[in-house]
């Protein structure tokens, strides 16, 4: 390691407590490769997850469950070699965690001695409970996710709001206060009213980083590549495009393609 990466302060779970408490706001986002994580983390983001949204977006699948446990820990070996100072969660994929607690554990196991990742990320609140506490029994810290999780999309049928009624948004609030119970380290919080939001922060000590639950939370989370533009098709109201990559990348290669065909490219310095 060189002595200027050892120089950089590394993003720890403890200091993303701290900046609950002080009232800092967590900037995360996704990466599942290395040249995206070293310019994400070289501009000072604080969470990378490495989420099984690579599923949809690395994958081209239209859902995130057929990613494997080995296609994660391939994704997140990738951006380990590529960041200095974030937090790096990596989500456990669909079918990875939910048997039972041993499985769910040789999993995260895998996932922290495979990749050197610093945390995990699973979906759900009570029906993953004994999962949850295995793996925290390892010490391995998990980032717990609720309201709208993907992974269970056909048993909701739609990418709808969650938790509007309340019977579902009084199990997320008791799911919230099980999973910091057990010692989850933070939450996200998917698609659901920012009211609902507000307050499930305000009932819990750990972080809640949101998606789409507006901004009284302590931290907000976007897919890399809906942010950056690079998806065209994917344009939910919570969504800020800053970038319209696609277009950009898209102008890029045409005008390759015409220097090409033009014998413009290459010119005489282009050449030895
Ligand atoms: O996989 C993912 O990208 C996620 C975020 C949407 C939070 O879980």
């Amino acid at each position: 390691m060189s002595t200027a990466k050892k120089d950089i302060k590394k993003v720890t779970t403890h200091q993303l407590q701290e900046m609950k408490t002080r009232g800092e706001k967590i900037s995360m986002l996704t990466a599942y490769d290395f040249s995206y994580a070293r310019i994400i983390d070289d501009a000072g983001i604080d969470v990378i997850l490495v989420g099984d949204s690579a599923s949809n977006v690395m994958a081209g699948h239209d859902s995130t469950l057929p990613i494997t446990l080995d296609h994660m820990i391939y994704h997140a070996q990738s951006v380990i070699r590529a960041i200095d100072r974030a937090l790096v969660v990596v989500d456990l994929p669909f079918g990875s965690y939910q048997g039972n607690s041993s499985e769910a554990l040789r999993s995260a196991i895998r996932i922290m001695k495979e990749s050197g990742a610093h945390s995990v990320k699973l979906e759900g609140g009570s029906e993953v409970i004994e999962s949850v506490k295995r793996i925290l029994s390892a010490g391995i810290p998990i980032m717990g996710h609720l309201g709208l999780t993907p992974q269970s999309i056909y048993k909701f049928g739609t990418y709808t709001v969650r938790a509007k009624e309340k019977e579902e948004a009084q199990k997320l609030k008791k799911d919230a206060l099980l999973l910091e119970e057990a010692g989850c380290f933070a939450l996200v919080l998917e698609k659901i009213p920012a009211k609902l939001a507000k307050e499930v922060a305000a009932s819990v000590k750990i972080p809640v980083i949101g998606i789409g639950a507006g901004n009284d939370v302590d931290g907000q989370v976007l897919v890399l590549h809906d942010m950056l533009g690079i998806t065209k098709e994917f344009s939910p109201r919570f969504l800020r495009r800053y970038l319209n990559l696609y277009d950009e990348i898209k102008g890029a290669v045409g005008q390759y393609i015409t220097d090409v065909k033009s014998r413009d490219f290459p010119n005489e310095k282009e050449q030895y």
